[in-house]
């Protein structure tokens, strides 16, 4: 019987792709070729961060939608649109931020008849597994402050204990991969987009601009 061999993706980690003392660009570079969990089989590319290097804001969402994945760049669908949009009302240059996911594959299932790709959440394995890549763009960054993007990136940021309606629009300060890290969090865009109605989807939109706001004055 030949022994059996495990494949990388099967340890659910991505710290074996990526290379030590790499610039961003030689970062992007690497994880495209990534196979530390599962996700990249059936998504089309890596998405991997994008944006001002030297960015002061770290915006950090969940994975790739279907455009993202698409085009290979994150927040470019209808969720990047809206943040944009809040982001600008809140005061804070979207051309100036880095913007980045938690996970760096889009995660889907296909439905039926249409085989449309929907969304599926990540799981806390897979996010924890693409963990080395959020962790290696935040040493070269270097960011003043990290917006959190809903409870996904608030999980692989903060722990699996984290529950973004506790602390959202409020300035943390917390240690995270060795550095001393100010954080906002918020909601995720597309909980504005998935509300029931126009009021709601209003008073969503609102709040995501009024924790941006927070996160706007703790840059100065
Ligand atoms: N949602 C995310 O969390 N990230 C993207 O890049 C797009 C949609």
């Amino acid at each position: 019987m030949s022994p059996r061999t495990t494949a990388p993706e099967d340890q659910y980690t991505a710290a074996p792709f990526v290379p030590e003392g790499a610039d961003l660009a030689a970062l992007r570079e690497a994880a495209a070729d990534c196979r530390g969990c599962p996700l990249h089989r059936d998504a089309t590319q890596t998405v991997f961060g994008a944006g001002n290097t030297h960015a002061r804001v770290m915006l950090v969402g969940e994975q790739p939608g279907d455009q993202e994945d698409r085009q290979g760049r994150p927040f470019v669908g209808p969720a990047g649109k809206l943040l944009d949009r809040a982001l600008a009302e809140a005061g804070i240059d979207p051309g100036e931020a880095y913007v980045t996911n938690a996970v760096k594959h889009f995660k889907f299932t296909r439905s039926e008849p249409r085989k449309r790709r929907i969304h599926k959440a990540p799981s806390l394995r897979e996010m924890t597994a693409c963990g080395p890549w959020l962790a290696a763009e935040l040493a070269l960054v270097e960011p003043e402050l990290i917006v959190v993007l809903g409870a996904t990136a608030g999980k692989a940021l903060l722990g699996s204990s984290f529950r973004v309606g506790e602390v959202r629009g409020t300035v943390l300060e917390r240690e995270i991969h060795g550095r001393a890290e100010r954080l906002v969090p918020t909601v995720h865009p597309s909980s504005v987009l998935r509300a029931q109605d126009d009021e709601d989807r209003k008073a969503a939109y609102q709040g995501l601009v009024s924790d941006l706001k927070v996160a706007a004055r703790a840059l100065g």
